[in-house]
């Protein structure tokens, strides 16, 4: 298959449309990251999406709506709660999990009775969505594994020969995937950090939030994860990461002593000069809207340079930072030294 990447506007929103309706798989800029879109009621569709990425099939995909009216396509019963997300949030990076409805595909909920649900911000996914008139499955436009794509052409690095579209919207402002939260239980339950911190979707219902166990450590053996694609090793450059925590000061001893063939540092903006390997920044010390935005695309510069070994500087784990180092830590296979 020949993929076309074409610059968003009227005429390639439409064909994106056309393409989409009838069952294709097209690749599509958000405000997070790049999605890979099938329409959402599709069981024909929507496996193709899972072939491109060559995805596991029991783990579900986000759907995408442009306005609360497609709502009902893809969950039932949605409490007061979500609908106080819903106005703080969207459009925007916030993904909500609920029961799901009979009419999103089967293949979607993987096998589960809740589905996730966001409105993206992103003028060009609303534009589709709005024209292809069906909410859209979109998982990152990535090879399963591998950095989530925040340019069309990280996505068409991944995608090209798979899928015959891919609209090219400019790169991701924010860079980390939305922010996902379980409201199908009896508590809220924060599955993935993103760029809508827990604090403040705390704000938002006026109630506590609780963080699932697999946001910031590994499952042991025999657990399972409240969200299925927790599990899997995960935004992996080729190069082994390994993250070193603690002060600049012991992260340039180390790096010292560990300076090699094919190492690099992925360190923080601005510290590059006081290192001596070769270094990708990802976003200065103390600007973790820096450091999600510009996270994914450093590992895959990582990749791009060759790197065999990466020694990363360690983000906060609050606020926003908590996205950065909940990927970070996927990307490092949870190796974390104490330094
Ligand atoms: O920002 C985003 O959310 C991007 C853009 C394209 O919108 N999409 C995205 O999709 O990150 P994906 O498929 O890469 O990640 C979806 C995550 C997975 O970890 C999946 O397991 C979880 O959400 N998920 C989806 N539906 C779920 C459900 N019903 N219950 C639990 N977890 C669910
Ligand atoms: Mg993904």
């Amino acid at each position: 298959m020949h993929t076309c990447l074409k610059q968003a506007g009227a005429a390639s929103v439409a064909e994106a449309a056309r393409l989409l309706r009838a069952g294709e798989v097209v690749g599509i800029p958000t405000e997070t990251v790049y999605g890979l879109a099938a329409n959402a009621l599709s069981d024909e569709a929507v496996p193709k999406i899972f072939a491109a990425k060559g995805r596991p099939q029991d783990n579900p995909l986000i759907s995408h709506i442009a306005s609360l009216d497609m709502l009902p396509m893809v969950v039932r019963e949605v409490p007061g709660a979500a609908y106080r997300l819903a106005e703080a949030f969207w459009p925007g990076p916030l993904t909500l999990i609920l029961p799901r409805s009979k009419t999103v595909a089967d293949s979607v909920c993987a096998g589960l009775d809740t589905a996730s649900v966001r409105m993206p911000s992103h003028p060009v996914a609303l534009a589709v969505i709005r024209a292809a008139g069906v909410p859209l499955a979109a998982p990152s436009a990535n090879l399963s594994g591998s950095p989530s794509p925040t340019t069309a052409a990280d996505v068409l690095a991944d995608m090209e020969g798979k899928i015959p579209l891919i609209l090219d919207g400019g790169a991701c402002s924010v860079g980390v995937e939305s922010t996902v939260i379980s409201l199908a239980g009896a508590q809220p339950v924060l599955l993935r950090p993103g760029y809508i911190t827990k604090e403040q979707l705390e704000d938002a219902m006026g109630c506590a939030v609780a963080l699932s166990d697999a946001v910031l450590h590994k499952l042991k053996d025999g657990e399972s994860a409240a969200s299925p694609g927790m599990k899997y090793k995960h935004y992996a450059p080729k190069a082994d990461v390994t993250i070193l925590k603690g002060s600049f000061d012991a992260y340039k001893e180390y790096m010292k002593s560990h300076c090699a063939d094919g190492v690099y540092a992925l360190c923080f903006t601005g510290e590059e000069p006081a290192l001596p390997c070769p270094c990708v920044t990802y976003g200065r010390a103390d600007k973790p809207d820096e450091q999600a935005h510009a996270l994914f695309s450093a590992l895959r510069e990582l990749d791009a340079r060759g790197a065999k070994t990466v020694f990363a500087r360690c983000p906060a784990q609050e606020g926003v930072a908590m996205a950065v180092y909940n990927r970070l830590l996927r990307a490092a296979a949870f190796r974390v030294v104490e330094v």
